[in-house]
């Protein structure tokens, strides 16, 4: 894994998605070693904080050293980053995660990418980067579908939104089961009680899923142990079943984690 490291990038653009939600494009060469399901450290200008926040990266271009990061504002780091505008400049670590498998994803397959609120931005670049028929399943609490007209350029899209003001009403699997798609893999993003009844789902099935825990991480660094979850095999170092979210993670294949 390529090593870590601090730099300083500076603000392209900022845009607001929804309500809370914004897009912020970054010039920095980290771009050049990010894959899907990865993310980066952003450091508050705040140094009290001394910690950054974990935002997943939404799109990152190699040759133009371009990194899109969409995030929600949740608190005061977040809602500092929201007020960033062009040319402004924002320290940010990474490349940080291991990132979604598109390996596992052959040729002939059928992928579905699920995505679940803040959890629908790293689909994106997922979605750029699997070569396989690919249908998009992304859920929201309304109507406001922010990136949906990004996915429809990269394959077939659902949408679902739980107050069923676009598309199926209810939640990514209520759609995907309304679709009648069957998938040979899944790939999924999102709150916890999605990704516990994609588990189920995948492994009633006997389907191969991958799953990024990400909501569950606070620092994003190793240092705050908020993100530890229990794991089906041991960690050979101290030889317990358990695993760190954003050092061994965020993305675990669905039979290895216990969520
Ligand atoms: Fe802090 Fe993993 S998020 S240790």
């Amino acid at each position: 894994m390529a090593q870590k490291k601090k730099t300083c990038a500076r603000v392209l653009s900022q845009e607001r998605l929804a309500d809370g939600v914004f897009d912020l494009r970054l010039q920095t060469d980290l771009a050049k070693e990010a894959r899907c399901g990865q993310f980066v450290g952003v450091y508050p200008e705040d140094k009290s904080a001394l910690l950054p926040r974990p935002i997943s990266i939404c799109e990152a271009n190699a040759q133009e050293e371009t990194l899109r990061l969409v995030y929600r504002v949740v608190g005061k780091g977040t809602a500092e980053f929201s007020g960033l505008k062009e040319g402004d400049t924002v320290e940010v670590l990474g490349i940080l995660g291991n990132g979604f498998p598109v390996e596992k994803a052959r040729p002939g397959m059928r992928a579905v990418l699920m995505g679940g609120g803040i959890g629908v931005p790293p689909i994106l670049q997922l979605a750029k980067e699997l070569d396989c028929e690919k249908t998009i399943v992304v859920g929201y609490r309304d109507g406001q579908c922010f990136l949906k007209e990004d996915f429809e350029k990269y394959g077939e899209t659902i949408i679902a939104t739980e107050d069923g003001s676009v598309g199926t009403k209810g939640n990514v699997m209520d759609a995907l089961k309304e679709g009648g798609i069957e998938p040979d893999i899944l790939y999924a993003c999102g709150p916890m009680p999605m990704l516990k009844a994609i588990r189920s789902y995948a492994m009633e099935k006997g389907i191969l899923a991958y799953i990024s825990l990400e909501e569950r991480m606070a620092c994003g660094v190793g240092a705050c142990l908020g993100c530890v979850c229990k794991t089906a095999a041991v960690d050979h170092h101290s030889h317990v079943h358990n695993a760190r979210i954003c050092t061994d993670g965020p993305v675990f294949e669905a039979r290895e984690v216990e969520i």
